[in-house]
């Protein structure tokens, strides 16, 4: 309930315009947000390299509604790999497909992708396709296995465990040795698709955690492992600390060495476990995410999490 509040007021444009209206909102959200420009980010980026920990850059935005919009923030992305580049920090780039055009159309997002891709192969760098909602799960399933089959290596995929179909897709994309990123799913799904329940959402990650190290396992040593932008096959991505525990295990029980995966949390949470498992041994990727188009990842972080809510909400009484 409190969960579908959130992700349908992630929604709402007037909410949108109201919420983002309040400096108190920005202050909250910043705490997930690593600023509102690139420099911002690189600098936050810049400091989780110097601790150890490799990232994923983010600039916020999804849904775009105008064909114009989408080329902007695709050309935004172009410059966003040159600044990678040029400022010599260690980190990739998250997209959402309906940021440049998914819900438009394939063409436009396809012809998008493919500007994104050939730069980023240019600059040898990665993309990450971020998962959205169950409508757009299989165009952006076709767009990631399109690009793939063309001769591009440097793109992987997220799978969204709370979904039926998430094992099929992952057993389908092993074929063709895909690098996955595994969350449990952050939007509102029907119960024909998903699994309603918290208890079953996580007993099916760990069952989709373990075909993915067993993967990592079978493929062994290649000579992307070691380089700081290109991620393992499994990209184990939660801060439940259950989770973790059960993946460290089984990757210790098979013998999958800590290299051959990779640990990845949303920037401003469990920093504290981030560092702990760097200590320990282990690669950790932060999703860094910045822009002005926060709000609908500000809500969805609000969803996860109930404590979030009550302390933005004591803030603002407090004022
Ligand atoms: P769970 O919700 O069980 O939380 C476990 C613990 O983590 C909590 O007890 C709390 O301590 C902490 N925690 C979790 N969320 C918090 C929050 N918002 N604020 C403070 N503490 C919090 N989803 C998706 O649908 N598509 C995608 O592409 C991605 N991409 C992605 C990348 C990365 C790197 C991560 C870590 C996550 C995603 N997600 C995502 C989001 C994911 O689906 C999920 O919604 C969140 O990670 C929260 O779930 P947990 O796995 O952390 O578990």
């Amino acid at each position: 309930m409190f969960r579908s509040f959130f992700i349908w007021l992630s929604k709402l444009d007037w909410a949108q315009k109201m919420i983002m209206r309040w400096g108190l909102a920005w202050r909250a959200a910043s705490r997930f947000i690593a600023g509102e420009t690139p420099e911002d980010a690189i600098r936050v980026i810049r400091e989780l390299n110097t601790r150890g920990i490799q990232t994923s850059l983010d600039h916020l935005g999804e849904n775009t509604v105008r064909p114009e919009d989408a080329v902007q923030a695709t050309s935004d992305i172009l410059e966003l790999l040159d600044k990678i580049k040029l400022s010599g920090v260690q980190s990739n780039i998250s997209v959402k497909l309906t940021q440049i055009g998914l819900a438009l159309g394939d063409e436009l997002c396809k012809e998008n992708l493919n500007r994104i891709l050939k730069k980023a192969q240019t600059l040898g760098n990665f993309i990450r396709l971020d998962m959205e909602e169950s409508q757009f799960t299989d165009n952006t399933l076709y767009l990631y296995r399109y690009f793939r089959s063309i001769g591009f290596n440097n793109v992987g995929i997220v799978i969204q465990a709370y979904f039926y179909r998430s094992r099929q897709d992952i057993l389908s994309l092993a074929e063709i040795k895909t690098r996955v990123r595994l969350c449990k799913g952050a939007y509102q799904e029907p119960s024909k698709l998903a699994y309603p329940k918290k208890k079953d959402v996580d007993a099916n990650y760990e069952q989709l955690a373990n075909i993915l190290l067993d993967e990592a396992l079978s493929i062994g040593i290649n000579d992307r492992i070691v380089d700081p932008i290109f991620p393992p096959i499994p990209a184990i991505a939660t801060h439940d600390t259950n989770r973790i525990r059960q993946v460290k295990d089984y990757a210790l029980k098979i013998g999958l060495a800590p290299q051959l995966f990779e640990f990845q949390m949303l920037y401003g949470i469990r920093r504290d476990l981030q560092e702990e498992l760097v200590k320990q041994g282990y690669r950790v990727r932060v999703y860094v995410p910045y822009g002005t188009r926060w709000y609908p990842y500000f809500m969805r972080r609000l969803a996860e999490r109930p404590a979030n809510v009550w302390f933005f909400l004591s803030n603002y009484f407090r004022k």
